[in-house]
């Protein structure tokens, strides 16, 4: 399979122009968990278990990946790789060629606007963990007590300069990977960075064994307390499967347009589940025993991975060694997920305007920049203003996972389930009687109620 070129001859976009496709089906699959496994699961999958309630928080979320995030990763491939086009582009087609209404359009493009301002916000705590790496490697955290580590996080929230700074080189890493193209960019850069997260990622846990913390850290992450379990868990689980699964952002869409027939997309996506699973609750037992080794607090919320851990980084032995790891490989995933969401605005840019690949990657990068800017500087100097209760951080974020990601992901399953033909699809997936049956189940019924639910409880 390796080398050869599985979207066979991609499709000419409005200015003629040919579209991307990966090399190779382990290109593709490795590029796919590279866009799962991101901040999600590093940063805030186990800070989210750590507020939630453990491992009852953990058994939901598994529920939620199996039954809701399954059916729609296949969803978006599939939409991708038949339309071989941008997420507005591509669902426009569908539309036109199943003869359903155009407004099916509007899932392209809040998926292609969900990407877009995510993007924004996530450069920004992209540029966070390259800050912090240079405070790992400076030798900043060493013989830090609690104050200094909250005050060093403080600090760097409070210098719009910093924050402007690191942020710009996040989105500049971005650009450049994406502007080389899908194959040697994209492709590339992901083959490159998740070898390299999952060795960090082994030595982290293998690091954890030896602290005495280990045993806390499991019985935390694995041994449910169900007392703790209510309906607020049961959305943040549901909400943390959508984003760590890069779902309802037209990334899948885009990812599945880069596509040939011959990959099998129920398989290609248990994959995806099972490798960001496991490494999500790899980067769980990488720092709860960090946290109980050193009687730190393990639900300290967003601060668990930028104040509590460099505080134990800056106590322990080797503590610089994994501290320069640990923000290594924070920057890794978050990497190989920025590029994913810079990818359809990219293929929407480039497919609708004369601009080249470079051109188009360069203009979508430096408008996704300048909003980052405005929600930096929610942080600081626009610490006030508020826009609906909302600075303009917490908006961007809120306008995503509330409105923009359960429409898109809603929309496509829907599209898939009830708008395509059944048989079509169904040869598609592969699937036998059975298949058939529970792909039927899940993807009409409890798939979309399941989103449903979500989107109107957290209205
Ligand atoms: N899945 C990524 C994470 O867990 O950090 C974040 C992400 C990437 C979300 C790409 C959405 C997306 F389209």
């Amino acid at each position: 399979m390796k080398g050869s070129t599985l979207a066979a001859s991609g499709s000419p976009g409005i200015a003629g122009k040919i579209h991307g496709a990966w090399s190779s089906r382990m290109g593709f699959l490795i590029a796919a968990v590279g866009s799962a496994v991101g901040l999600g699961n590093i940063w805030k999958f186990p800070y989210m278990v750590g507020q939630s309630g453990g491992a009852a928080f953990v058994a939901v979320y598994l529920v939620c990946i199996a039954l809701i995030g399954l059916p729609i990763i296949v969803a978006e491939w599939l939409l991708g790789r038949r339309g071989q086009k941008n997420p507005i582009n591509t669902m426009a087609d569908l539309a036109r060629k199943n003869n359903r209404s155009k407004a099916w359009v509007t899932i392209g493009i809040s998926g292609t606007l969900a990407a877009f301002l995510i993007l924004s916000f996530y450069s920004v705590i992209g540029g966070w963990a390259l800050s912090y790496l240079a405070d790992a490697a400076g030798g900043t955290f060493n013989g830090m007590d609690k104050d200094a580590a909250g005050a060093l996080f403080n600090g760097m929230l409070a210098s719009p300069a910093t924050l402007v700074a690191w942020h710009t080189v996040f989105m500049v890493l971005t650009v450049g990977v994406v502007a080389m193209g899908v194959s040697s960019g994209i492709e590339r850069a992901s083959k490159l960075l998740m070898p390299a997260l999952g060795v960090l990622l082994v030595i982290m846990v293998g690091y954890g064994v030896t602290t005495g913390g280990f045993g806390a850290a499991a019985e935390y992450l694995f041994k449910p307390d169900w007392s703790k379990l209510n309906s607020t868990v049961v959305l943040a689980a549901l909400g943390h499967a959508f984003f760590t699964l890069s779902l309802g952002m037209g990334v899948m869409m885009a990812y599945g347009s880069y596509l040939g027939q011959d990959v099998n997309l129920l398989q290609a996506a248990r994959t995806v589940a099972i490798a960001d699973t496991v490494i999500a609750l790899g980067a769980g037992l990488a720092i709860f025993p960090i946290v109980f080794a050193n009687g730190l607090d393990p639900a300290a919320g967003p601060g668990l991975v930028f104040v509590t851990l460099p505080l134990a980084f800056g106590s322990i032995s080797g503590g610089m060694i994994l501290g320069v790891m640990f923000f290594a490989l924070l920057i890794f995933a978050a990497l190989t997920s920025s590029i994913s969401l810079l990818a359809p605005v990219v293929e929407f840019v480039e497919e609708r305007t004369p601009l080249s690949r470079v051109a188009s990657t360069v203009v979508a990068g430096i408008a996704i920049w300048a909003l980052g800017i405005a929600a930096l500087l929610s942080f600081n100097v626009w610490s006030d203003v508020s826009i609906l209760g909302n600075n303009i951080f917490d908006l961007l974020d809120k306008l995503t996972s509330k409105f923009l990601l359960p429409l898109t992901g809603l929309g496509a399953i829907v599209f898939v389930a009830w708008c395509l033909d059944r048989e079509s699809v169904r040869k598609e997936l592969g699937l036998g009687e059975t298949g058939t049956m529970i792909w039927n189940l899940v993807s009409r019924f409890v798939a979309p109620i399941g989103v449903l639910i979500v989107f109107i409880s957290s209205l």
